[in-house]
Order: structure tokens, then sequence, then C-alpha cells
């Protein structure tokens, strides 16, 4: 066992509060964390009611496997410890990302999730939203609203398209994005004389509703689209727009 710096006896050993410890590459953080478990289970902690949480797997299988070996270690002379040992399989070691997709799994229905749902990998994600961008401005190109045209009328596409990928990162991180959302459209709309539209999203409450009223295209008269007033990469035809709303041109 190293010979533990004040700093680091500390983190191993401070209780019933929240600690943060931020140090350099190297400095002995994992190891800190290992010891601040093992110390924690020697005075009779179970290690199936800890949360241990990490951002890369790597990082989640670096813990398991230490905590492993610590545990092995002192299981031979603490009968309490081996007990613990044999727990480690069930134990919350795990990814933020593994952690969460197993709790909404368990609540499915309370949060009205896919309990086939699982952690998208970083290409799959930036393609869904590619893709969800793209049918955003589809939507807007083909019927838009007052706000809609301003906004095409005073922006270029590719500002656009970069405002929404801000705004929805910015979003992802707002614990509720569309009260976060409705309460400054609603602060615009106050400052602004023209009559309140019609709530943008049906379930406010819900971050990711369900439901949309997303302006429908009439596709009756052909609007130059996004695409066609620039070059974009992928297919696109001149009626999927209209496919997406059920109509033809
Ligand atoms: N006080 C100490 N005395 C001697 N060696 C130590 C001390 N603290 C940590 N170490 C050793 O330093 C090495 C690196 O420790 P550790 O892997 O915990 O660092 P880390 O901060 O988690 O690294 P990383 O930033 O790469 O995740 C290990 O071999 C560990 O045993
Ligand atoms: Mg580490």
């Amino acid at each position: 066992m190293p010979d533990w710096t004040p700093k680091q006896l500390a983190a191993i050993q401070a209780r019933n509060r929240s600690i943060l410890v931020s140090a350099a590459a190297g400095s002995g953080k994992t190891t800190v964390l290992i010891e601040r478990v093992m110390s924690l289970l020697r005075a009779g902690a179970q290690i199936d009611r800890m949360l241990v949480v990490t951002f890369t797997r790597a990082a989640a299988s670096e813990m398991r496997e230490r905590l492993q070996k610590a545990l092995t270690r002192e299981a031979r002379q603490d009968r309490a410890l081996k007990k613990q040992r044999d727990l480690l399989g069930s134990a919350d070691i795990s990814t933020l990302h593994q952690f969460c997709i197993k709790i909404i799994r368990q609540h499915f229905q309370a949060v009205e999730a896919d309990p086939m749902g699982r952690v998208g990998d970083e290409g799959l994600l930036k393609s869904l939203l590619d893709r969800a961008v793209e049918e955003e401005m589809e939507l807007l190109y083909a019927a838009p609203d007052p706000d809609g045209q301003q906004l095409i009328d005073q922006y270029r596409d590719m500002q656009i398209d970069d405002m929404l990928r801000r705004l929805y990162t910015f979003l992802r991180s707002q614990e509720a994005p569309w009260a976060w959302m409705e309460g400054h459209l609603a602060q615009m709309d106050a400052a602004d004389p023209r009559p309140a539209p019609p709530p943008r999203w049906p379930n406010s409450a819900s971050p990711w509703p369900s439901g949309r009223t997303a302006p429908r295209a009439t596709c009756a008269t052909p609007r130059p689209t996004w695409r066609q007033r620039r070059p974009w990469p992928g297919s696109w035809s001149k009626t999927a727009a209209c496919r997406r709303t059920g109509r033809r041109s």
C-alpha cells in the first residue's frame, strides 16, 4: 500500500459530505478511489449498495478489476470482505450511460421509454442527429410560419443548421429542456407585441414529447427548398417533404 499523501488520505477518509478530487494524470486518483471504497467496505458497507460510475468503459473495467484484486487480497483474512468480493459481480460499477440505461429499462413505463433502448455510440448518434436536422430543415422550408419565414430570410441555411445543433446540445444539458424553452419563448413573446402563437409543444412537462405539432406542408405551391437553395450532401428529392406530410404536389 502506498504512503498516502495528506490530501489522498483526506479524500479516502472523508465521510457524510460530497467531495471532488481533481488531480493530474497518473497522480493516484483511481488508487485513492479504490482505497476509499475498500475502507467503506472494511467498515461494513455493502458493495451492491454503492454506485461507482466512470465516463469510459475502459475506466469502469479498470475499477472493477482493481477492486477485485484488492478484495481478493483482503478476503483471505476477512470473511465479510469475502462476501463483498462475491457480490462484486452484481455491483453497479459501470459508465454513467450504462447505469442510466439500466434505470430507464427498470422503470421504462414511468418515463415512457422503449424498454429495448440502448446506449447509442457516437457514430449512430451523429447520424440520427443529422437526419433529425435534415427533416426539420425540410419542414421549415416546406411550410414556414411567419417566424420560420423570418428565420429563412435572415440567416443562411448553414447558420440555421448550426443554430439548431447548438440549441440541441444546449437543451440536452438542461434539467427540463422544454420548460426552459417555453420560458424563454414566453419572455420573447412578452417583448413582442404580436398575438401569442399556439403552444409549440403539446406536452411541455415531458422533455421529449411523443406527439408534435410541427407545421405540415401544403405542397400546393412548391417553394424553393433549402436543398435547392444550397447544395447539400445526401440524396433528396423534390417531393420528399410532401411525402413526409402524406400529400402529393
Ligand atoms: N501516494 C502514493 N505513493 C506512491 N505511489 C502512488 C501513490 N498514489 C498513487 N500511486 C501510484 O501511482 C500510479 C498511478 O495511480 P492511478 O492509476 O491511481 O492514477 P490516476 O490518477 O488514476 O491516473 P489516470 O489519470 O491515468 O487515470 C499507481 O501505480 C499507484 O499505485
Ligand atoms: Mg485513473
